[in-house]
């Protein structure tokens, strides 16, 4: 196993070939918590790859992270990786298990990455909890870059502004926002809340950044959708917890589901 992170990801993407026998695959997504139950709407699971079966990979520390990639076959005859479960910055391994699952599936040819992910919604006077809202851009207060050398790589739109649009093609009620990322694992303070929007930031979760950025790097095009699963801490009065972070997502996985099967279908 090497120690250099992206011959790491070949070597994953060569034992993801082995192991599902494909040569190539066409998108990926990341399924945040919450949007687990709507993997089965992508297509016909062909093979399911445990992370521990995969160089690089470690298992999610969290209870309802997954743990696993699930290669799909969608109608229209497309091939998916599906990654169940993700590594946060907040496990504290470092930069490069986070982006790990990235650059595998760069390596293994895909072309179009989305990142889904459930958030905290800074805008409660337009958001409705259960939202999925459009990432159209996002603020890094992670502390870290998924980068190391003197390769500047360019941010201007991180999120692609044509997915966007085919997106709201299939959907036009979709919102769209800035995405802002902290480190966690603790929740915001409502002063940090307050804070976010005076930023102009519209969603605040612990994830996605460090994935997009790492899949510029690779020439990826990114797509990436928030699952709005409550208001920020001190926006509306109550305390925040995980599982309910978590049933939120389940209650709305069937229309998570149906979005972005359409989505893949019309890459
Ligand atoms: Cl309020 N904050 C963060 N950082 N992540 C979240 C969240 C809030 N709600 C869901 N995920």
């Amino acid at each position: 196993m090497s120690t250099n992170p992206y011959t790491l990801a070949q070597e994953a993407a060569a034992a993801l070939k082995a192991a599902t026998g494909l040569e190539s695959f066409d998108v990926a997504l990341v399924m945040g918590s919450g949007w687990v139950p709507a993997a089965q709407a992508i297509g016909q699971a062909v093979a399911e790859i445990p992370f521990t079966d995969l160089p690089g990979f470690s298992a999610p520390a969290v209870a309802g992270h997954g743990g696993k990639i699930r290669v799909v076959r969608t109608d229209t005859g497309r091939h998916a990786l599906i990654f169940l479960g993700r590594t946060h910055l907040y496990e504290g391994r470092g930069v490069d298990p986070v982006v790990h699952g990235v650059r595998t599936a760069a390596a293994a040819g895909v072309g179009t990455l989305v990142l889904t992910n459930a958030a905290g919604g800074l805008r409660p006077e337009t958001q409705k909890v259960g939202d999925p809202v459009l990432i159209s851009d996002h603020i890094n207060l992670t502390g870290a870059v998924p980068i190391s050398g003197t390769t500047f790589i360019d941010l201007t739109e991180v999120y692609s502004k044509r997915l966007r649009a085919l997106v709201r093609e299939i959907d036009p009620t979709l919102a769209e926002g800035v995405y802002v990322a902290f480190r966690g694992p603790t929740y915001e303070t409502p002063a940090e809340i307050r804070m976010l929007r005076t930023l102009g930031g519209d969603m605040i979760g612990m994830s996605t950044v460090l994935e997009a950025i790492a899949a510029r790097e690779a020439g990826l095009e990114v797509l990436g959708v928030s699952l709005v699963t409550n208001p920020g801490a001190g926006l509306v009065g109550e305390p925040l917890n995980h599982e309910e972070v978590l049933e939120v997502g389940k209650a709305t996985a069937a229309r998570m589901g149906v979005l972005l099967a359409k989505v893949v279908d019309r890459l």
